[in-house]
């Protein structure tokens, strides 16, 4: 390729439209495939994430028991959830994935927004919302999302992988500073132990 087609190229990369994180999580969830491929439609095949060892955090951390209702926002495919041993609800934006989901582990799973979710105030005792908020598109919607997830719980709320600063000019970034009343631990993964950080907070009633 000469100079003047690298260049034209280029502009017409820069014409086309851009893809949301929407359409890119609901894209991938058209991808056939099985278990095996769970980390990839959760995003996870270019980490190094040790999954079982990230649900185990999360259990010990929130006193998940067998008999605990429990509700994943920004669930997927089931990454995650498939280490959980809970009563379990899952809830994402994307369509292909929340039925891929259905199709791979059989949980109870429904399509909705982290900002609108459609539960009665404590239907859940722990919520948990693990590497999701990157993907939000401005701070009100965070903060809109925040109120619901603790609206929803009863006892204890976690959210995963807030990212202080991160590679992707298109993750929101946050500040743990705005979790001052929260319980703040580091992120759980390499290399994004020191770029991000959990919250965890537990409500009175437990
Ligand atoms: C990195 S994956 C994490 C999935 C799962 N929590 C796990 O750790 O295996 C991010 C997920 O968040 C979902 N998501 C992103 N923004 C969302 C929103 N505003 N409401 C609901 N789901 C959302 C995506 O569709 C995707 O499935």
């Amino acid at each position: 390729m000469n100079q003047t087609q690298k260049v034209e190229s280029q502009n017409s990369n820069l014409e086309q439209p851009k893809e949301t994180w929407r359409e890119i999580w609901t894209r991938k969830g058209k991808v056939s495939g099985s278990r095996e491929d769970l980390l990839s439609y959760n995003g996870y095949e270019a980490t190094q994430i040790d999954m079982p060892e990230v649900v185990a955090q999360i259990v010990k951390a929130l006193d998940i028991k067998p008999t605990d209702k429990v509700l994943e926002v920004g669930c997927g495919a089931g990454a995650l959830a498939q280490y959980l041993n809970c009563d379990y609800v899952g809830m994402d934006y994307s369509p292909s994935l929340v039925k891929k989901h259905i199709e791979i582990l059989g949980n109870s799973v429904i399509v909705g927004e982290a900002n609108d979710i459609p539960f009665k105030d404590k239907s859940f005792d722990k919520v948990i919302c693990y590497g999701v908020f990157l993907y939000f598109d401005s701070e009100e919607y965070a903060q809109q999302a925040i109120s619901e997830l603790k609206r929803v719980a009863k006892k204890a709320l976690m959210i995963g992988e807030l990212p202080i600063r991160s590679h992707r000019l298109e993750h929101k970034l946050y500040k743990k500073e705005d979790f001052s009343d929260w319980a703040i631990t580091d992120g759980f993964y390499d290399p994004y132990r020191n770029d991000r950080f959990n919250v965890t907070i537990f409500f009175h009633d437990c």
